[in-house]
Parts: C-alpha cells; sequence; structure tokens
C-alpha cells in the first residue's frame, strides 16, 4: 500500500511494487513523481527523511536534510544594525540550502531496494513529459504563486502563463524530464554534477545566490540512528536530529502517558488542556537545545528522561493555563557527552518505510532552476535567523541551530512507525512545518486512545501549540463553543486557522490487513493490492 499527496504518485509506488519491486523501490520511484506532480513539496531541488522498518524487523534512518552553503554565516540574514532582513531567509536565492533528496534516494536504492535504478526512476521522468492534469488545488496554488514566480525569477517559469491555469490544464515538465533522465542515467552524478549542477550554479549566480559546484559536490546524506521508545506498550521509532521531530512526539507521548487520556472524551477540555501544556513545554525545549547534531551536542537522554518530563509536567493543573511567558526550557538535570510532503509504504513482504520531504514553504524559494525544471527549497529559514526572531512558522530558536557553513537546519519532519507485540502497527507523518509534531502526535493518539480508525484518525479536526506564540491554534470543528469557554475561562488563548497538515498512514489490522488513511484536506490518496 501506498499513502502520498497525489493519486498519480500513489499509483507509481504501487505499479513498481507489481513489478516485484519492494518498499524502498516504491519510496525512490513516488519520491521522483512526487516531484513531478506535486511541485509545491514533492522535490529533487529539496531534502527530507526516512524512517523504515525492514520485514525482519530491522530498523534504520536516512537523513538527506538540507546544508548550509560553504560561505553560509550566522547573521547573513541581518543588516548592518542586525535587524532581519525580511523574506531574505524565504524567498529567493539566498534562501536556498544544498538540495539532498537526490542523494538520499541513490543511498536509499543503493542499499535496500532490488530493482534496478532506471526502472524506479523512468515512470517519473514519463509522467514529466507525458503530462500532469492539475487539480482544483494545484491550479489554485500556482495561480497564487504566480507573481512571486515572475518577481523572483529572472526568466519566465514554465509554472507560470498567461490566463490562470484551471483544473483539467495538463502541464508538461520538459527541462525536468531531461533532469530526471541525468538522474536515471548517471545517479548522484546526474544532479550533483555535469549538466544538471551547471545550471543549479549558474541559477545562483544569475540570482546573488551562494550554491557553488564545490557545495554540490560535497553534499552527502547521513544514516542516523533511529530514535526509538515507547507508549503503553507500542515501541515508537522515529527521526533523530536533525529532526527535531522524534524527540518532540517521544516527549509528548512520555508527558501525557501517566493521565491516560483515554479517560478524557475526545476533544474535551481536560483532554485539549493535557495535551497543549505538554506541548508548550516540549517546543520551549526544541527552541534552546536542538540543532544539527554534528554541530551541536544536542542531550538527547536527558531531554528524553521520564523523571525530567515527569517534573516538567508537575507545574500542569487543570485549573488554569500555564503563560508561555513563565515557561522557559527546562533544565536538564545533567548533559550529554527545524511545504512539506509525506508519504508512507509496506510492501508484500512487511518492508515499512515512513517518509516525509520538503521545500520548506508552498513552492520553496519560488526559484525556478533555469532549463533544468526543477524547483529549490528556502530551507535556510529553519535556521534560527537571529535568537528569539520567530521563522515562518513562529518558531523560535537559539545558538543551537544557528547558520553556519555545511550544517542542516533543524527540522520538525516526523516520519515514523509504530510496533505494537513486536511487529508492524503503524506507518504515519505529515507535512505542516511547526505543527507536524503536533499532528502526527494527534493521529497516533487517535487510534490508540480512542479507538479511531485510520481514516477517522487522520480526518479528525486538529489543534496545536507551539508555546510560543502562546495560543491553541485549531482547525474549524476542533473545538466546540462549550469546550471553547471552559479552556477560555481558564486562561487559554484559542485562534482558528484554515485546516493545517495532510497526514498520510497506515493501520495493520489484527488479521494483516493493511488499512490506510488518506488525509481529506488534500487531493491525497491511497492505493493498494
Ligand atoms: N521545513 C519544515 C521542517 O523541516 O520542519
Amino acid at each position: 500500500m501506498v499513502v502520498s499527496a497525489h493519486p498519480e504518485a500513489s499509483r507509481v509506488g504501487l505499479e513498481i511494487m507489481r513489478k516485484g519491486g519492494n518498499a524502498f523501490d516504491a519510496t525512490v520511484a513516488t519520491q521522483f513523481a512526487l516531484a513531478v506532480v506535486f511541485p509545491v513539496a514533492g522535490n529533487i531541488g529539496g531534502g527530507g527523511f526516512t524512517v523504515y522498518r525492514s520485514a525482519d524487523g530491522e530498523t534504520g534512518t536516512l537523513d538527506y536534510r538540507e546544508t548550509a552553503p560553504a560561505t553560509a554565516f550566522a547573521t547573513m540574514y541581518q543588516d548592518s544594525a542586525a535587524n532581519v532582513i525580511e523574506g531574505l531567509s524565504t524567498n529567493g536565492h539566498l534562501a536556498v540550502g544544498i538540495p539532498g533528496t537526490v542523494d538520499g534516494m541513490v543511498k536509499l536504492h543503493q542499499k535496500l531496494g532490488v530493482l534496478p535504478w532506471a526502472e524506479v526512476v523512468q515512470p517519473a521522468i514519463d509522467l514529466a513529459r507525458n503530462g500532469v492534469v492539475l487539480t482544483q488545488k494545484e491550479a489554485d496554488g500556482l495561480n497564487s504563486t504566480r507573481q512571486a514566480f515572475i518577481e523572483i525569477n529572472k526568466h519566465t517559469p514554465y509554472l507560470t502563463q498567461k490566463q490562470k491555469w484551471q483544473a483539467g490544464d495538463t502541464i508538461f515538465h520538459k527541462d525536468l524530464a531531461l533532469t530526471l533522465e541525468r538522474i536515471r542515467d548517471k545517479g548522484r552524478e546526474g544532479f550533483y554534477a555535469g549538466k544538471t549542477a551547471e545550471l543549479l550554479v549558474l541559477e545562483m549566480q544569475q540570482g546573488n545566490g551562494m550554491i557553488t559546484k564545490e557545495d554540490l559536490a560535497n553534499y552527502s546524506s547521513v544514516w542516523r540512528k533511529p530514535l526509538e521508545g515507547s507508549y503503553k506498550g507500542y515501541k515508537v521509532i522515529s527521526m533523530a536530529p536533525p529532526s527535531s521531530g522524534g524527540i518532540a512526539l517521544l516527549q509528548l507521548l512520555t508527558m501525557v502517558e501517566p493521565h491516560n487520556l483515554s479517560n478524557y472524551k475526545w476533544q474535551s477540555a481536560e483532554a485539549i488542556q493535557l495535551i497543549t501544556e505538554a506541548e508548550r513545554r516540549v517546543y520551549a525545549d526544541r527552541a534552546t537545545y536542538l540543532g544539527d547534531p554534528d554541530f551541536v551536542k544536542i542531550p538527547v537522554q536527558a531531554l528524553l528522561d521520564k523523571t525530567y518530563l515527569k517534573e516538567r509536567l508537575s507545574t500542569f493543573s487543570m485549573d488554569k493555563a500555564t503563560p508561555s511567558s513563565e515557561m522557559k526550557a527546562g533544565k536538564l538535570p545533567f548533559t550529554e557527552s527545524d511545504q512539506t510532503t509525506h508519504f508512507s509504504i509496506i510492501d508484500p513482504a512487511g518492508n515499512a518505510v515512513s517518509t516525509t520531504t520538503t521545500l520548506n514553504g508552498a513552492y520553496g524559494s519560488k526559484v525556478l532552476v533555469n532549463g533544468a525544471g526543477f524547483l529549490l527549497n528556502n530551507e535556510m529559514d529553519d535556521f534560527s535567523v537571529k535568537p528569539g526572531v520567530p521563522n515562518m512558522f513562529g518558531l523560535v530558536g537559539g545558538e543551537a541551530n544557528a547558520i553556519a557553513p555545511g550544517k542542516r537546519m533543524l527540522s520538525s519532519m516526523t516520519p515514523t512507525i509504530l510496533e505494537k507485540d513486536g511487529k508492524l502497527f503503524m506507518v504515519v507523518g505529515t507535512p505542516g512545518g511547526s505543527t507536524i509534531i503536533t499532528s502526527v502526535f494527534q493521529a497516533i493518539l487517535n487510534v490508540v486512545e480512542h479507538n479511531m480508525t485510520m481514516q477517522q484518525a487522520v480526518g479528525a479536526p486538529r489543534f496545536h501549540h507551539q508555546w510560543l506564540p502562546d495560543v491553541i491554534q485549531h482547525e474549524p470543528n476542533a473545538i466546540s463553543p462549550a469546550v471553547r469557554s471552559v479552556l477560555e475561562s481558564k486562561g487559554y488563548k484559542l485562534e482558528q486557522r484554515k485546516p493545517y497538515g495532510r497526514v498520510d498512514a497506515i493501520r495493520v489490522l489484527p488479521n494483516g490487513k493493511l488499512e490506510a488513511g488518506a488525509d481529506p484536506r488534500g487531493d491525497d490518496a491511497a492505493a493498494g493490492f
């Protein structure tokens, strides 16, 4: 089964498995297909994380997060008075981190794939060349970004046209097909060297960006140990830093575990308070302690210590909200020597892959590499551009996540796998910037604590708190008027926002069948056999 942000990408992954490919082949094929059919977030110009659990129970993760260029520096988005220059880390050439996706897909396939590389890349080339029919959501996205595409690029990007895109229009990705052919024929070298690299570096030079030929040649994805913990007998396998996702998810689960959430009704005032107060504390820790583990020492064990987390939530009372202004990062008892898209795959043998990749904002930096047909990320904004100054997701950070050459920016991506009784139970993840962690958290709680089906769990309206701003952000219908009054009387601020996140997940039922949850907020679709 494949559950992804686009029916065509899910179909491609499924076809690869029908041909005898495993979940890793399907991951590569789905990722490249998303780069064609879902340009808002699907990418080869971005980066991401894959968490896997093979059929024999072995687990692992691959980090293909973008890195800062060699000439990047901590204050590069500040003016001479140390004020942050608005838009510099989010739009245009300076916002771009060195892309990691292609290196990641090559490494994943080399280690774990079974079909020939060319065979898993080819479906994306076919989609790019034969054209992709736009859905309403995609047409709307391209139309609302049209002006930014034109202003930011020196050439006229093919993603724009004179008239508005309509649902049902076909878009042909001619240059992207050629780039994907170079990747098909030369693997890593098809992107990080030769013609694609030349076009990318030329694009950077013409737009005053930083990425050089050497930056591309030096990029390398990294195998990392997964972060593993437990919740009520379920084993939780998630992404370690440079994502904050795994640590934060495990902190949240550990904090709420003793409170037996199933005693409270779903979205009751008590459940919302408990979850909010845990989230407030976890995001305060995130802002202070987390960054790239290759550059800063992250106190992982201390942050996940049960006593620390119990103590941290001990100031919580059902009587009133804890203001975020009174909540700093926790004092750790000891120290030890940061638009996105997600897909979940399980193959017939039982290999499971949870992959979240990103351009960061919708269409990334909006920079389209002239002649190469792909968009570049604006991941540099996931660094802390100045301590205490919020990024585009309102997240603040400090020294641990400051910009440095070759460093990976902190992420919230939370590709996760759950086991129950030693067997595969769930594959889950989502896009959504800072809300990724809490959406994955709620999807898990909806199934484990509130007995929802996978589809109900991903569709249910969500809420989110991230320490700062001190507000419970919630989707329409997530919180009833009666519960809202109770929460407000206790000092909570609430703010309705547009639906967020696209949780795509698979659950293994007791009879071994797979149950999909494809988020109804997008065009997300499940495909299985
Ligand atoms: N760019 C979103 C994240 O990595 O958290």
